[in-house]
């Protein structure tokens, strides 16, 4: 069982626990989630008009033709921790043509609050596949309003199918005389029609055939559907699936979030360091994790090294108002491509899936969606073996302290490779999958401790080829992150902290060998914040982003022309200082 500790998407950075433990000696454990999490106490501005939150990131591009929406559910999420997730009954919208299918398919969701609460992490399943995982924003006591659009248009046979399904969300909010924001929510999906002329049968035809989720059943439980993963050693086997026998390709989409202990997992102190300074409340095992993927509890088939999601509340609450910090709003998700292994799946036999956090504390929230596309030929039976599979983590470390002042420098590397056949109507393909990952993490403390330095670097490679098949797939990422956190105590039992903030995710895609995407997404943020307690009573944040997209449209538009997106964005306190945005191409 899991301690009830309620689940704010954001707890505050250690070096401030730190802090804050030496200023005053708490008892442990009971008080960690007061001491570690934070809202905002800022007097009410001038202003009347609710701000507007939201996440930079490309416009979704939509066909020309006139959505149907359908509007799925309008609800409070008010007092909702370890309560059963919120459900609706969802079937496809009856009112929509779709003689020629649909091209894109947009989720929505709005929301307003008002007064004052945490950042909370909250998931959306629909039949138990997870279409969101997001954070919501904090409020301030004039209101504040968001949206989220996703592109869902590949979970298409999952909001298509025509079997009654639960449609379930998980946000564990608690409100008292001190946490009174109300989180007000709206969700509607747009359903967009193919226009007909281009789509060759279902313009949707590059998704998924069925996704099997991989998460808790929502029977029962006080919870979001994902797995708790608490520590390096539990590893969570999911439920036994079984995949149709002509399934012809598997890819594994996973969703992972860091909490609590973890949140912060790139500025966890080494253990040696802890150890010697008798910080034993600390969270520590260092800065290094990954999430990594087996089968049947035997073969490695994949791992998962997360870019740094900053909730809402993280490090500085100021910071994110009204830019939210990257993949906030929606977290990424990351695909592990599963038909080499498929040989193993089709024996009609019940399998598994398992999920570890190398050097995880408390907690991580992992589960996944099963994509399967099948042979519709016939219904012929696929027959596939894995040919080859193997994987390997060098992990260094290396330190250099005297008392709490010190450098640390971490630095890791994985390779995850699976090779197998699969033999369709298609034909017989060898498909094989390739990961590689390099990381490095270099950590400065100083101040005698009251300064904490990190920069962080992670190179994510993904390669999918097909030999007698299709044009091979790549993609390429690189996450990094840079921060500096300086705490003073203040006058009056408060704590001031400095922080200094760059946060870059760069992502390029390749299909037989041509580059058909490009991202670069950095934001840059600094600020100062004066802490009572767990609440933020002053400071300032500032936060500048660049974005900038540019790519061939996706298949299904057909118009084979480059579409690009840019976007020059600042903000002071919660106002915008600087915007522009457009949509030509740099070449
Ligand atoms: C939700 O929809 C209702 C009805 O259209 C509207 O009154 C309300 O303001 C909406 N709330 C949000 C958060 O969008
Ligand atoms: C969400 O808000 C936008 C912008 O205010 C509005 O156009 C849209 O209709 C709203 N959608 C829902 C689902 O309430
Ligand atoms: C790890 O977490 C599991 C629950 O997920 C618990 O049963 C086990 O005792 C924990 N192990 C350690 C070493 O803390
Ligand atoms: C370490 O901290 C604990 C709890 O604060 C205290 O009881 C113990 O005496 C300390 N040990 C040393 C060696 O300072
Ligand atoms: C450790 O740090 C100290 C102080 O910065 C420095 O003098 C010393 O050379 C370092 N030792 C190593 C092995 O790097
Ligand atoms: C499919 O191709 C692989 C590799 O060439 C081969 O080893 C295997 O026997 C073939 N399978 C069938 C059923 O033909
Ligand atoms: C990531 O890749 C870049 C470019 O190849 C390289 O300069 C950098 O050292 C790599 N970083 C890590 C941590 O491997
Ligand atoms: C110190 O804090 C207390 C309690 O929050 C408050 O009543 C008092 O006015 C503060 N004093 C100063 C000088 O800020
Ligand atoms: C932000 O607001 C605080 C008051 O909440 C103010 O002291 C500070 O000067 C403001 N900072 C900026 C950059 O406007």
């Amino acid at each position: 069982m899991t301690t009830p500790l309620p689940s704010p998407a954001s707890t505050l950075p250690l070096l401030f626990l730190l802090l804050l433990l030496l200023l005053h000696p708490f008892p442990a454990i009971a008080n960690l989630h007061n001491l570690r999490t934070k809202s905002l106490k800022l007097p009410p501005t001038h202003s009347t008009k609710p701000t507007e939150f939201f996440e930079v990131t490309k416009p979704i591009s939509l066909p020309n033709t006139i959505p149907c929406i359908h509007h799925i559910f309008t609800h409070d999420f008010a007092s909702t921790f370890v309560k059963p997730p919120f459900l609706t009954n969802y079937t496809p919208p009856s009112h929509c043509p779709s003689s020629h299918g649909f091209s894109k398919i947009v989720l929505e969701w709005n929301a307003t609050c008002k007064g004052r609460q945490f950042d909370r992490i909250f998931g959306l399943w629909l039949g138990g596949v997870e279409l969101l995982r997001s954070c919501t924003a904090e409020p301030r006591p004039n209101g504040i309003l968001w949206t989220v659009r996703k592109d869902v248009t590949k979970y298409s046979s999952s909001l298509l199918s025509k079997r009654r399904q639960d449609l379930a969300v998980f946000l564990g909010n608690i409100v008292d005389g001190t946490y009174t924001g109300i989180y007000h929510v709206n969700v509607s999906i747009y359903f967009y029609p193919a226009s007909g002329e281009n789509s060759g049968g279902g313009g949707n035809s590059k998704a998924a055939d069925l996704i099997l989720p991989i998460s808790r059943n929502v029977e029962n439980l006080n919870d979001g559907l994902w797995f708790q993963i608490e520590n390096s050693s539990t590893r969570i086997e999911s439920s036994e699936f079984t995949i149709p026998s002509n399934a012809y390709r598997a890819v594994l989409e996973v969703y992972v979030s860091p909490h609590q202990d973890d949140e912060f997992w790139y500025t966890n102190y080494p253990n040696d360091y802890i150890v010697a300074n008798n910080l034993t409340s600390t969270p520590g095992n260092g800065p290094f994790r990954e999430v990594v993927v087996s089968l049947d509890g035997v073969i490695t088939v994949g791992a998962v090294w997360p870019f740094t999601v900053i909730y809402t509340g993280g490090i500085n609450p100021l910071l994110w108002r009204p830019i939210s910090g990257i993949g906030s709003f929606d977290l990424p998700t990351y695909d592990i491509e599963l038909t080499p292994v498929l040989g193993n799946l089709l024996d009609g036999k019940a399998h598994s899936l398992g999920f570890s956090v190398t050097n995880g504390l408390s907690v991580w929230f992992v589960d996944a969606n099963l994509h399967l596309w099948v042979d519709r030929e016939g219904e012929k039976t696929t027959e596939g073996k894995l040919v080859a599979h193997g994987s390997e983590l060098g992990l260094t470390s290396d330190a250099n302290f005297t008392g709490l002042n010190g450098k640390f420098e971490t630095g890791a590397s994985r390779w995850v490779s699976t090779e197998g056949w699969v033999k369709s109507s298609n034909g017989n393909i060898t498909t094989r999958f390739d990961q590689r990952f390099s990381y490095s993490n270099s950590m400065e403390m100083g101040k005698g401790g009251d300064s904490q330095r990190v920069k962080q670097r992670c190179n994510v490679s993904d390669k999918v080829s097909f030999s007698g098949g299709g044009p091979s797939l790549r993609s390429t990422n690189r996450f990094s992150v840079e921060l500096y956190t300086d705490s003073k105590a203040g006058r009056n039992n408060t704590v001031l902290l400095e922080t200094r903030l760059a946060l870059g995710l760069g992502n390029r895609r390749f299909r037989g060998g041509k580059e058909v995407s490009r991202l670069g997404n950095l934001q840059r943020a600094r600020g100062e914040m004066v802490v009572q307690g767990d609440l933020v009573s002053g400071g300032f944040g500032a936060t500048k982003q660049w974005y900038n997209y540019g790519g061939e449209e996706e298949e299904e538009e057909e118009d084979g022309s480059e579409k690009c997106y840019f976007r020059d964005v600042s903000s002071k306190n919660y106002t915008i200082v600087h915007d522009r945005q457009g949509i030509k191409c740099h070449k």
